[in-house]
């Protein structure tokens, strides 16, 4: 036997097979970058309103993973053309007509079939085509590329046809999201599909994009949440007590991870009314973003573990996304460094909650805050990075200004406390997980 030539990435038969040359290259990958950031945005526009929990986590995870493969192709892009064409504008203004028709999405179903029934499926086939074309050892760094790309959009188009299974389940659900993708076909088609090289059609249905897009950044959760309206957060005050034993300290700390999803719901908002920033911004704050997902996910598998009806028992409410949501972004991306900045202090933050838990003996509560502290490291370092410049602050004066904003929205939620009992459901739910009594005895109920 001999040692495979070429690296083994190919006979030499299959390396003298013409692929795309550079320029068809960069005309498809300046397309998939524009497709990548506007599947990134439309995950931001619809994170927050889509009231099912399990597409606000699968959401999060994606839509960060597009602002990665758009920087991965910009860089490709780089390293094939200089001067760099523009990314920053549309190639091609039927890419933008079909986001418009897929942002007049009106419910969980049509976002999840137009999503991931039509959008998803049509992006993996054309990077599994561009992959196939490319020559696998003089465009090699674009397979390199595409490959990783591969693997998560893989993955996506997995669980998409899984959720678009879901919400179809029934007839009328059916009939309607056959229409919905007929519709959204229509406009695919008439970008040329993905890279543009398909013919289009000879007639296209009535836009249903008649208005400009207004996002619709207002949090929502669905029904299984019973305490989606009470704002009462007993559970802060209760991790830090030092006169609660250890057990009780603990679901108190994972509560606090659970109830984390109003971040990323405040951050969608955040971010996507940032226009114009380096590509690096997206990609570290939607980073953090899918962080703050994780961190409400780990809360939820601590209680799955247990066994606890975690929608039901806590007040998982959307409170501090609505209050934010009534500041400027730039006001309200300031709030949360202060809140990050916080998490520091070694008596009070991140690492005391992980002692509490090193010492509650949960190795499990222990893990996830091992590396929720990690997490919110690096969230410091972020913040630093990209708000502290567009304070022109200081960092400590960045933080008082933080804490003196969000003290300014605290009234927001007297306008919504009539949706739902407001009350303390902290002694209930110990009792419910723990079988007794609480030993917390002084709550402060303010909303939050
Ligand atoms: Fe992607
Ligand atoms: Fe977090
Ligand atoms: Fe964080």
């Amino acid at each position: 036997m001999q040692i495979p030539p070429l690296a083994g990435l190919a006979t030499y038969e299959e390396a003298a097979r013409v692929g795309y040359s550079v320029e068809e290259n960069v005309a498809r990958f300046l397309r998939y970058a524009w497709i990548e950031k506007r599947a990134m945005e439309v995950g931001l526009y619809w994170l927050a309103s889509t009231p099912e929990w399990e597409v606000k986590e699968a959401l999060g995870l994606h839509l960060s993973l597009d602002a990665d493969h758009a920087a991965d192709i910009r860089v490709r892009v780089g390293e094939m053309r200089n001067p760099v064409p523009r990314m920053d504008v549309c190639p091609d203004p039927a890419i933008d007509q079909f986001f418009d028709e897929l942002l007049t999405a009106q419910d969980t179903v049509e976002k999840i079939v137009g999503l991931y029934g039509v959008l998803k499926p049509a992006l993996l086939a054309a990077y599994r085509a561009h992959f196939a074309k490319s020559n696998p050892i003089m465009d090699h760094p674009t397979r390199y590329m595409i490959k990783h790309i591969l693997v998560d959009e893989e993955e996506m188009n997995v669980w998409g046809a899984m959720a678009v299974t879901a919400v179809t389940h029934t007839p009328s659900a059916q009939a309607k999201a056959d229409q919905w993708q007929a519709h959204l076909n229509a406009f695919l088609q008439n970008m040329g599909g993905i890279m543009g090289d398909q013919e289009k059609p000879a007639e296209l249905p009535a836009s249903r994009a008649v208005e400009p897009f207004t996002p619709d950044f207002f949090p929502q959760r669905d029904d299984r949440f019973a305490m989606k309206w009470n704002f009462i957060n007993p559970q802060r005050q209760v991790s830090m007590n030092e006169a609660v034993p250890l057990d009780e300290r603990i679901i108190a700390l994972m509560c606090r991870r659970v109830v984390e999803m109003d971040v990323p719901e405040y951050m969608t908002r955040i971010i996507a009314e940032s226009k114009g920033e380096p590509w690096e911004y997206y990609v570290e704050l939607t980073r953090q973003l899918w962080d703050e997902v994780r961190h409400a996910m780990l809360g939820s598998i601590y209680f799955e573990n247990r066994g606890v009806d975690w929608k039901k028992h806590i007040a998982i409410h959307p409170g501090m996304s609505i209050r934010l949501g009534t500041l400027n972004v730039k006001d309200a991306h300031n709030v949360l460094y202060a809140i990050e900045q916080n998490l520091m202090p070694a008596k009070t933050g991140k690492k005391l909650e992980y002692q509490i838990s090193v010492n509650a003996n949960s190795p499990l509560a222990a893990q996830i805050q091992d590396y929720d502290w990690a997490d919110e490291v690096l969230h410091v370092h972020t913040g630093r990075k990209w708000l502290l410049p567009k304070t022109g602050l200081p960092s400590g004066e960045a933080v008082k200004k933080g804490w003196a904003l969000r003290a300014e929205t605290v009234d927001v939620l007297e306008k919504y406390d009539d949706r739902g009992e407001q009350k303390n459901w902290w002694p209930e739910f110990v009792q419910e997980v723990l079988g007794r009594e609480t030993a917390h005895e002084e709550f402060n109920l303010v909303r939050m």
